[in-house]
């Protein structure tokens, strides 16, 4: 192995020491708790888990979660109103809806109707604008692609004039990444499943975020010596020697890319656990909102 490892447990724990720190001090001096909705609509087991997780979490750090559960076949409308009614208690400072929603729900008619000031997911259409605004900043920034950062720059890596390549243009990680990057001063390429000669381009990169949902796509022979490689990937497959009958790889080869690339992060232990940390930061931030208008 020649790659430094990017360890996003210890980041992580890293950062949630320094929230729990900042949540003490802001009960110390203003009396003030921050607190975070959660709302789950349905029981896919995925979006339970990871709902529990977030509020767990929250407790540990000293922050107030309260959590909301409508049934699978809740009304648009039913979502939009509690909604509206988290937006108008001053106790919330943040609000999560856990996606996906089901089907029958327009997921951006929701999103629209989160408070900005309360919209710690950073996917209200108001916080991308601002993110890929030059000289605008967003209230928040999506979780993920903010944990991303985060690693890159709590392990050293230089962004200023890297060649960036981002696999992968979803809402949620490719496209807000994408635009941090650009902020950061790297130069972008947004590769997708439609990209020709993809190697090609994560050959020329500095820095490479897999984000593309396919399993150990990205091989050591297409890394460039020394590239900084953040994956985000968090992809099942089938193992029989684990009882649980599969394992967790990302979309990226880790046995391969870790004898090229100069930093890796591994999955799990990488990217997954900064998604929660940032969350919890971006709700102390929320916090740190509404007690400044106070
Ligand atoms: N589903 C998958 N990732 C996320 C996330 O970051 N936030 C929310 N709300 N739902 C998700």
């Amino acid at each position: 192995m020649t790659a430094h490892l990017i360890d996003g447990t210890a980041i992580a724990n890293q950062v949630k020491e320094e929230i729990q720190t900042a949540v003490a001090q802001m009960q110390a001096e203003h009396g003030y708790t921050p607190g975070l909705a959660t709302v789950l609509v349905g029981e896919d087991p995925a979006s339970a888990t990871y709902v529990r997780m977030k509020q767990r979490t929250c407790e540990k750090l000293g922050i107030r979660s309260i959590g909301h559960v409508l049934p699978a076949d809740a009304s648009q409308a039913e979502v939009i109103k509690l909604v509206a009614s988290l937006n108008a208690d001053p106790t919330i400072n943040g609000i999560l809806v856990q996606l996906p929603l089901p089907k029958h729900i327009d997921e951006e008619a929701v999103l629209n109707t989160i408070d900005l000031e309360k919209d710690v997911d950073g996917f209200h259409p108001v916080n991308i604008g601002r993110l890929a605004m030059k000289g605008r900043d967003p209230l928040f920034i999506p979780c993920t692609p903010y944990g991303c950062m985060v690693l890159l720059e709590r392990s050293g890596i230089n962004t200023n004039g890297a060649e960036a390549v981002i696999v992968g243009r979803s809402n949620i990680v490719g496209l807000p990444m994408a635009m941090l990057l650009q902020k950061a001063n790297a130069t972008v390429t947004i590769c997708h499943s439609r990209t020709k000669d993809l190697a090609e381009h994560i050959r020329r990169a500095d820095i490479v975020v897999a984000a593309i949902g396919w399993a150990n796509m990205i091989t050591g022979d297409m890394i460039k010596p020394g590239a900084a490689v953040i994956d985000v990937g968090i992809n099942r497959v089938d193992d029989p020697s684990d009882k649980r009958g599969y394992k967790l790889v990302g979309d990226v080869d880790f046995d391969s890319a870790k004898e090229v690339a100069g930093a890796i992060t591994p999955v799990p232990g990488g990217v997954g656990p900064m998604t929660i940390a940032m969350l919890m930061k971006n709700t102390l931030h929320a916090a740190e909102i509404a007690l400044a208008k106070k």
